[in-house]
């Protein structure tokens, strides 16, 4: 079956929580099952975000402070936004993101200590919208992630930007994430990233296939055309 109307579902949580598996084999199995699937990722996604993702992980941004990588998010987020998620959801495309406008409340907002009015503002001009139908949040004790992370790049590898930070900092970020699965119940739904891969992934299809499936759903809980 393909779906006529396009869905717009977003992957959030720590530092080595299995997202970019996940969103690989779950494109794996919507495409199997003939929808149209678009795997992209945050910051980036679109050529001008991408510009601004190496100087936003290399850490060039840092010593601006935590206001100026805030501004530079977002500006990624529009332009992935107008140019990539939304012309491809408008098209009939189930978009897989990897991180969006949570990751900028959790990281910014929360560990970076910026205004929550400030996070909001930025938040209503880049996302202009467009939320996403379901984000799923990955859990994972700070500790399992990191190393997992570490894990992946190589053990003599540079953490980035955001990696490098402390542990605390970490668990915090955490607590954010799961914070928000209670209070947008509607939209983010936990997952327990500490299962096998396999349980995992039975676990998000069974997260998304409703939204899918479900009309009210789409286009319902946003104005895409803001
Ligand atoms: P990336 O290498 O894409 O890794 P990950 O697998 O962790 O997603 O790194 C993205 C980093 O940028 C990650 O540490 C989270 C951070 N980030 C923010 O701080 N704010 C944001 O709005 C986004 C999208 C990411």
């Amino acid at each position: 079956m393909t779906q006529s109307t396009g869905r717009f579902i977003t992957f959030e949580g720590g530092e080595g929580v299995g997202k970019s598996t996940q969103i690989h084999r779950l494109a794996g199995v919507l495409r199997r099952r003939g929808h149209d699937v678009l795997v992209t990722r945050e910051p980036g996604g679109s050529l001008g975000a991408e510009a601004v993702r190496y100087v936003l992980l290399s850490g060039a941004a840092e010593e601006f402070g935590v206001r100026m990588e805030a501004v530079l998010f977002a500006a990624a987020r529009s332009d992935h936004v107008e140019e990539v998620i939304r012309p491809a959801v408008s098209e009939g495309a189930i978009v897989l993101c990897d991180r969006f406008m949570d990751s900028s409340r959790v990281y910014q907002g929360v560990t970076g200590n910026l205004e929550p009015q400030f996070v909001r503002n930025l938040e209503r001009i880049a996302v202009n919208g467009m939320i996403p139908d379901l984000t799923l949040v990955l859990d994972l004790p700070a500790e399992a992630g990191l190393r997992r992370a570490k894990a992946r790049v190589g053990t003599d590898a540079q953490p980035d930007r955001f990696e490098k930070e402390e542990l605390a900092t970490h668990e915090k970020r955490r607590e954010a994430f799961l914070d928000l699965t209670r209070t947008e119940p509607d939209r983010c739904l936990l997952i327990d990233a500490s299962q096998s891969e396999d349980a995992v992934a039975l676990a998000i299809l069974a997260a998304v296939e409703p939204v899918l499936q479900d009309e009210a759903t789409s286009g319902s809980a946003r104005d895409r055309k803001a």
